[in-house]
């Protein structure tokens, strides 16, 4: 079973799209919906509640929409909407974060970036989730001394570190071998640990080329050289930031679907969490609109990752990119031109399955 929670904004919507295709390849798979993030709070529930956590537990993915309202942006941290996302990262130990930024042939006009710097770019940001400065305590606003203050904690272990370090290096041998792993080491302690852990576990995986960059540097190559880079992997905060980066070089963000991956399950069969990387878009939402490709993205991901079932993926996979070669678009990379609908991108890619 798949809990379904499609939470604010653009969230439902392109869920939906996500559901859809879904049902399309696997009709055997049950998908139980609930309500998460501001969609709850509007309801007088917390962002997470007791029921949606329970669905969770007795489900073997999540497919996960958007959360974020902007009338919550002045609330405390445990009565914002994000509050459930970071919930279900840490309580079911999400810790691998893997975004995969591909640009489909045909779209490589719609980047920011000249045509020849993004064709054929494939790279995979794995970002650690669950640890680094969204979790580290001290985090609260104080006092001192009079004056308004607030603190906020980036920590790391040594195996919190190996342990999504190893992921990095098993995802770049399934790919073209090379491993980037970013930190700020001339700074940061945790960044030190960081870079020791890493070339500590390096020697596994001798067929794997290992460099490091400094995260100020590699925001900038991944806009001068992108597709240089294979695999990326770093810690939380700075994946935050380079994923977004690395995906609007294909475009349009809503295209990147990401896995949140943890302890749970054997390989094939993780339990994990499947969402769009881009946020509730709330000056779109509600109008039919949004790129469906990231939740439709999202769903193949959790076949490959939850379900097993490698060849559905791959189909879904394949329609989309069918779906783009054949012209469809959605309004935000149509340059102005005709455009489909959330659900008529959708249609057309159950077309082309
Ligand atoms: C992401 C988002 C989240 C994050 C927000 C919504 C909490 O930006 O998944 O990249 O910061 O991790
Ligand atoms: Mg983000």
């Amino acid at each position: 079973m798949i809990a379904v929670l499609p939470g604010d904004g653009v969230g439902p919507e392109v869920t939906r799209a996500g559901v859809r295709v879904l049902a399309q390849v696997r009709p055997d798979v049950e998908c139980v919906e609930a309500m998460v993030g501001g969609a709850a709070l509007e309801r007088g529930l917390p962002a997470l509640s007791d029921d949606a956590r329970a669905l969770c537990e007795r489900a073997d993915a999540i497919l996960f929409g958007s959360v974020g309202l902007p009338q919550y942006e002045s609330k405390p941290f445990e009565e914002r909407p994000e509050y459930a996302l970071l919930l279900l990262r840490r309580d079911f130990e999400l810790y691998a974060n893997l975004r995969p930024v591909r640009v489909f042939p045909g779209l490589e006009n719609a980047s920011s970036l000249k045509p020849e710097l993004v064709r054929g770019l494939d790279l995979v940001v794995v970002r650690e989730l669950t640890g680094g400065i969204y979790f580290g305590k001290p985090k609260e606003q104080r006092v001192v001394n009079g004056v308004e203050a607030a603190v906020d904690t980036m920590s790391y272990t040594a195996p919190e570190i190996e342990r999504i370090a190893r992921t990095g290096f098993e995802l770049a041998r399934g790919r073209r071998k090379r491993l980037t792993s970013v930190d700020k080491q001339n700074i940061l302690e945790t960044s030190r640990l960081w870079r020791r852990v890493v070339e500590r576990v390096a020697p596994d995986y001798p067929d794997v080329k290992v460099e490091h960059l400094l995260v100020d540097n590699a925001a900038m190559q991944l806009v001068r050289r992108p597709g240089d880079f294979d695999v990326i992997v770093t810690e939380n905060m700075f994946g935050d930031i380079l994923s977004d980066e690395a995906a609007i070089l294909t475009g349009s963000i809503g295209t990147l679907p990401s896995a949140s991956l943890g302890t749970r399950g054997t390989p094939g069969h993780q339990f994990g969490l499947y969402e769009p990387i881009a946020g509730t878009a709330p000056d779109i939402a509600g109008r039919n609109i949004a790129n469906p490709t990231a939740s439709i993205l999202s769903a193949a991901l959790l076949l490959r990752y939850s379900l097993g079932d490698e060849a559905s993926a791959a189909r879904i996979e394949r329609a989309v990119e069918a779906t783009y070669a054949s012209g469809a678009r959605t309004a935000e990379l149509s340059g102005g031109s005709a455009s489909l609908s959330t659900s008529g991108f959708t249609d057309a890619v159950i077309a082309n399955l």
